[in-house]
């Protein structure tokens, strides 16, 4: 196993998962990387570790280069334990001098693996690991209380952990040698950062007040930023705004075709009115590809037939991870078909009114099958979603 140089002194020692296909519920049909960086300091440095079963990739990829026993200094920017997993056993094999993370790392750390001697690093603090220097950024709930960045300052290199990155394991290290970032990126963002939203926006104020402006950005996963860095920190700001496009997602389930009937009808008069549609089946699709999608929509339409008493299974699951993601600025409404009692489609309800989601017009309920009038008024509802959606996108 080989490492890659990344700059003069940098080295990537991670370890590639190819096989990952679930990370929390968010379907990564192109696995991953655990991205862990060596610094050739005079005080040789290594910058997180990675999962626990991929700890002797690190390690030989780490042999490559040097012996990990003259690591000095660890540090640990995200205690989550895909990157931190493989801290235990290197420091029983490798005894560096000094492990470094942010306060709120040192508890995760402490409470994940025991007792550990670990030096705390605040914002604005820095170290010196021979002849450069790392200074610290706490970058809390980006996307855990402990998360932090570090930047190494001669060769201006922000290590950033998760965020930034994607999952996307690949034999390709750099951004401008993959096709597929954009699209990884952006999954990875509506997925996993975008509940954080509001302190994403916080945290790129305070950091253009570093006037840092990185020749490489290294995240934990997936490729390392080198091709105008500062694009990635730009599309985040992006997505973070979340303003919302000319583009609707109906997002239902279905029984016998009836609610199905309805979404269509509602995705031709979406059409009809100028907006971009995608129209998701709730068994069909995985959440994680649903969440992309509803990342620059401005209008959700989420349907569902009543089974005892309740929603579809699967329209239950996408309501409860979405719930989590906390999207803003959409409006849209809601539909479907039920039997003997309506009580289910209440749930629908209740999402709209927990995301402070603008109705656009009144759920449109049928009994059993659609009538041709129902259809119409389905027809009818994507009209007048479109032409609200033109008003607050124009
Ligand atoms: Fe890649 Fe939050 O761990």
């Amino acid at each position: 196993m080989k490492a890659v140089k990344i700059s003069e002194k940098v080295y990537w020692v991670g370890a590639i998962d190819w096989n990952l296909s679930d990370f929390h519920g968010y379907s990564t049909q192109r696995g991953s990387t655990y991205n862990a960086y060596l610094i050739l300091s005079d005080k040789p440095t290594l910058i997180d570790t990675v999962k626990a079963p991929f700890y002797n990739e690190m390690m030989e990829r780490i042999s490559d280069i040097i012996d990990p026993k003259k690591i000095e200094i660890l540090i640990s920017n995200h205690s989550e334990m895909d990157h931190s997993g493989g801290i235990p056993q290197f420091i029983k094999d490798a005894n560096p001098k000094e492990v470094y993370a942010s306060p709120m790392g040192e508890k995760a750390l402490k409470n994940h693996f025991g007792e550990m001697d670990i030096k705390t690093v605040k914002t604005g603090d820095s170290i010196d690991i021979g002849g450069d220097k790392l200074s610290f950024i706490e970058s809390k709930m980006l996307h855990w209380p402990d998360s932090m960045i570090s930047h190494l300052e001669k060769e201006n290199i922000l290590f950033t952990n998760d965020i930034f990155g994607m999952h996307l394991a690949s034999d390709k290290r750099f951004d401008d040698e993959t096709a597929a970032w954009m699209y990884e990126a952006e999954k990875y963002y509506a997925n996993i950062v975008l509940p954080y939203s509001d302190i994403v926006l916080r945290f790129l104020d305070a950091f253009a007040k570093t006037n840092i402006t990185p020749k490489i950005i290294a995240p934990d996963h997936g490729p390392i930023w080198r091709d105008n860095p500062m694009k990635i920190v730009s599309l985040y700001k992006k997505w973070a705004e979340q303003k919302p496009t000319n583009k609707a997602v109906i997002i239902y389930d279905t029984m016998w075709k009836s609610t199905e009937s309805l979404a269509l009808q509602i995705a031709d008069g979406l059409a009809s009115g100028g907006t971009t549609v995608r129209v998701m089946n709730a068994t069909r699709y995985n959440r994680s590809d649903i969440a992309i999608e509803i990342l620059d929509a401005g209008a959700i339409v989420l349907g569902s037939p009543v089974i005892n008493n309740g929603l579809y299974p699967a329209m239950g699951d996408i309501l409860t991870y979405l719930k989590g993601l906390k999207k803003k600025n959409l409006i849209g409404s809601t539909f479907g078909s039920y039997g003997w009692g309506k009580n289910g489609t209440a749930d629908l309800e209740r999402f709209f009114d927990e995301l402070k989601i603008e109705r656009v017009a009144d759920g449109l309920y049928c009994n059993y099958v659609p009538t041709k009038e129902d259809l119409k008024n389905a027809f009818d509802m994507g009209v007048n979603i479109a032409k609200k959606l033109k008003e607050k996108t124009q």
